[in-house]
């Protein structure tokens, strides 16, 4: 957790940026996270893990924009690529973030935004998955999500487990029946608001997802942690909870082999890929979230 937090403070510098950016060698590291600048290459892992018997969520990176022409730019796209999707046959939703819809410039303008989203979803019968950015977000992306689902069942909300307040916030989209992600989070918090012990985050995930497993509603539980995992399959065996009733959800490109051991198992398994051109803040998180990244990073810049 402290070289998790250290390494994304790091990330905010411009001469990190400037560097990571400016070395062609990181560009191929950053593909394995990343399943390419343009939709094609994202469409094409998409049929690769639907061969596969996997589902996808796709993510369009990017993140905080500053006009509006910018977060409209960016609810286009993502109706272009659920028109894609549908054309395509793909079994993939779709992941967005708030603040790339603008939330930094209106709430209301935000809102309209995404329920143009999820609108043209429900006409070509998707959905699209909220993801959960920073603390400063939280209650403004519940309160969107939660106001949006009232006219539109098919959208739904990542929420992290190192927050102190999720287990209130799970309740309550239990009681909405609104699809949830459950994730660890990969933000930088402080210790009032958030658990700052793996140990701590760790115990907070196993309470929620068992709330998430008893309400037998169709939930997400997104890790790559074996002993989660491993938690969620004896908590199932112990109540009786049917494998169809949720699903895993892994990022793409991590721990491949648990994805396909799942799915040849039986249950129901979706990876994230994002793609596009602004990668940087999307491929920083993964890199802090463990040292072996970052050493594989360095060796590859040595070796150019
Ligand atoms: P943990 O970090 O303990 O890792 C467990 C094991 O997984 C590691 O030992 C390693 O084997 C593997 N692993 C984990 N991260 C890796 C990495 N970067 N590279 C290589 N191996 C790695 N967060 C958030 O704040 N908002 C969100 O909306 C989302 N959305 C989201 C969607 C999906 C589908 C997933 C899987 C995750 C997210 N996250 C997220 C990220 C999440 O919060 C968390 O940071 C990562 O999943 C890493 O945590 P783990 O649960 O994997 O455990």
């Amino acid at each position: 957790m402290v070289f998790r937090a250290f390494f994304l403070k790091l990330s905010e510098s411009r001469t990190a940026k400037k560097m990571i950016l400016g070395f062609p060698p990181t560009r191929r590291v950053a593909r394995r996270f990343i399943a390419g600048e343009t939709l094609e290459p994202a469409l094409d892992a998409i049929q690769e893990l639907n061969a596969r018997g996997i589902w996808a969520s796709l993510d369009n990176l990017g993140e905080n924009v500053e006009t509006e022409e910018e977060a409209i730019r960016a609810k286009d796209t993502y109706i272009t690529i659920l028109k894609a999707i549908h054309e395509r046959s793909l079994q993939s939703n779709i992941s967005v973030k708030l603040t790339q819809l603008g939330l930094d410039i209106g709430f209301d303008f935000c809102r309209s935004l995404l329920s143009e989203i999820v609108d043209a979803a429900r006409q070509y019968k998707n959905m699209i998955e909220v993801d959960m950015e920073g603390s400063a977000y939280t209650q403004k992306t519940i309160d969107i999500v939660t106001s949006i689902h009232e006219e539109y069942p098919n959208v739904g909300i990542a929420i992290q487990a190192y927050l102190k307040r999720s287990e209130q916030d799970i309740r309550m989209l239990v009681e909405k029946n609104i699809k949830t992600r459950l994730v660890k989070g990969a933000y930088k918090e402080p210790p009032d608001i958030a658990y700052q012990k793996k140990r701590d985050v760790n115990a907070n995930f196993d309470r929620l997802v068992e709330i998430l497993l008893d309400s037998r509603q169709y939930h997400a539980i997104g890790t790559h942690d074996t002993k989660r995992i491993e938690h969620v399959l004896s908590y199932i065996t112990s109540k009786n909870i049917p494998r169809e009733t949720f699903e895993f959800q892994f990022l793409y490109g991590i721990r491949r082999d648990l994805q396909t051991n799942l799915k040849n198992e039986g249950y129901n398994v979706r990876v994230y890929i994002p793609f596009g051109p602004q990668w940087y803040p999307y491929f920083m998180r993964r890199l802090a979230e463990r040292p072996a990244n970052v050493f594989f990073l360095v060796r590859n810049l040595f070796r150019a």
